[in-house]
């Protein structure tokens, strides 16, 4: 399996997240051992730091990192994503909370003016684009001179013994129990195919570092199953 032979056409993908939609933040939290709350809560602690008043998180899905990032800021926080039923549950959490709106918009396409982000953040979402450069282009485009964009991604452990564990759990038991979870064989297939085939570490700095992006920085966390990358426009 390749990158190029995983389809990640627009259609397909938000196809699967809404499938996914009604199980997805059981089985985000189930399948990391709850690890993903304090991945996202790394994330907005090193974000809280640059007292943004704009943030815009992409692939925000059901919204627990807009969420978060409203909670700990008191930004405007804007959330997009292409899966109509994943920004439904987003929408309930957020209700009451004026300063966090969702729209289902493509990360390829935003529908924002130049500069209009002090922050833009995405989690475990780039790995879906179908465009990576495009989405890229545009993140830089709506943050303004000087903005930070920060991204977690699934990544792969380099070093024994966990990066042979990490192989029977992501291609053996997450297929498994996603499956009999959600009953959605193929979206916890696409899971660890789509983590296997995307750019990792210093592959993925070099595209963030080719859509223009500079001061790039990537931390591993727990072991290297996912990392964080932080950059900034110009
Ligand atoms: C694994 S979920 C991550 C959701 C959320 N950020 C989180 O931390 O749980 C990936 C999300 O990316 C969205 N997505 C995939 N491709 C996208 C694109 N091109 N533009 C916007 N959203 C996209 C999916 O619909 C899905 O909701």
């Amino acid at each position: 399996m390749t990158a190029r032979s995983l389809d990640k056409s627009t259609a397909r993908i938000a196809g699967m997240f809404n499938d996914i939609a009604p199980h997805y933040d059981f089985l985000n939290h189930f399948l990391s051992f709850g690890f993903d709350h304090l991945w996202r809560r790394r994330l907005v602690r090193r974000i809280a730091k640059q007292n943004p008043r704009h943030i815009l998180d992409v692939a925000t899905g059901t919204g627990d990192l807009a969420l978060l990032l409203h909670r700990k800021t008191k930004a405007a926080v804007t959330g997009i994503d292409i899966a109509g039923d994943m920004l439904a549950i987003a929408k309930k959490k957020a209700r009451k909370l004026e300063k966090l709106r969702f729209i289902q918009a493509q990360a390829e396409a935003l529908p924002f003016p130049d500069g209009s982000f002090d922050v833009a953040t995405v989690s475990f979402g780039v790995r879906n684009f179908e465009h990576l450069q495009q989405a890229l282009a545009e993140l830089q485009r709506v943050l303004k001179p000087g903005g930070t964009l920060a991204v977690l991604e699934l990544t792969t452990p380099m070093h024994f013994p966990l990066k042979q564990c990490y192989r029977f759990y992501s291609f053996r038991l997450i297929p498994f129990f996603g499956r009999l979870i959600s009953a959605h064989r193929a979206a916890y297939r696409y899971l660890p195919q789509s983590i296997n085939t995307f750019p990792q570490r210093e592959a993925f700095l070099s595209e963030l570092a080719h859509a223009g992006f500079t001061t790039l920085t990537c931390r591993p966390f727990t072991g290297g199953v996912c990392c964080f990358y932080t950059a900034n426009k110009k």
